[in-house]
């Protein structure tokens, strides 16, 4: 049987420099070698061509935290995926859940980037998860549902080329992890969604994200339906990052 393929991500967020990313990047790359599953570092957009330059000729692929729906013009502040297809990059986070609520993103909007970031031939990682009063509700299945449908829908044949990173807002950078059986709950319900979309978009990774660490990864993906992680806090310290990495393989 066709083996779903296994991605690590890390998002740095809005943290790094040159000096520190050179720091973080030399301690992953000197630990990574030749790992078994996919790896990324999502970075800001100031430093794509730093990191772009440094992880030529590794495994690690380049990320970008977010991505323009539009693909050119009087957009003041945006990044395009023509931009960050000449600095390298792999993969764009979409609907990250600091977006959505920080800066206003839809459901649409989402699913705008997700289109111009394949339509470039970036695979966008988008981004799923319900809020603490969501899931207290017992509303997270129908609120993630809601969100992969947006995308789904957006892009129809291309979904089979997308990743979805399954993000419980109430976890994210709180310490406070959903726990093996509540997110391999959930990642289930998507990868039933996804496989309505088709075979190939069934096979997609399916990430956990929401202070996945080095201490509870590997219960973590040890879940049938949990195929990597999207890493914010424990991707900036390198021997971290490494360990969830190895947990993934
Ligand atoms: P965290 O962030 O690992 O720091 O909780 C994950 C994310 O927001 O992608």
């Amino acid at each position: 049987m066709q083996q779903r393929k296994k991605l690590v991500a890390g998002n740095w967020k809005m943290n790094g420099g040159l000096a520190a990313n050179a720091a973080l990047l030399d301690g992953v790359l000197a630990g990574l070698g030749a790992p078994a599953c996919g790896v990324a570092a999502c970075v800001p957009a100031p430093y794509l061509a730093q990191v772009q330059a440094r992880v030529a000729g590794s495994a690690l692929a380049l990320g970008a935290q977010d991505v323009s729906a539009f693909a050119s013009g009087a957009y003041t502040g945006e990044v395009s995926a023509g931009m960050l297809v000449d600095f390298g990059v792999a993969y764009a986070i979409v609907g990250h859940s600091e977006r959505r609520q920080y800066h206003g993103e839809t459901d649409a909007t989402v699913a705008a980037k997700a289109l111009a970031a394949l339509d470039k031939g970036i695979t966008p990682i988008v981004c799923v998860g319900e809020t603490l009063a969501e899931r207290e509700a017992d509303q997270t299945v129908a609120v993630v549902s809601r969100q992969l449908a947006a995308v789904l829908t957006k892009l129809g044949d291309k979904a089979a080329a997308i990743v979805v990173a399954y993000e419980p807002v109430w976890a994210i950078g709180t310490g406070r992890t959903a726990s093996p059986e509540q997110a391999q709950a959930v990642h289930a319900a998507l990868r039933a969604q996804l496989a309505e979309a088709g075979e190939a978009a069934a096979m997609q990774p399916i990430l956990y994200g929401g202070s996945m660490n080095a201490a509870n990864a590997a219960q973590l993906l040890a879940q049938a339906d949990i195929d990597g992680g999207l890493i914010g806090g424990a991707s900036l310290k390198a021997a971290d990052f490494l360990a969830i990495v190895a947990a993934a393989g």
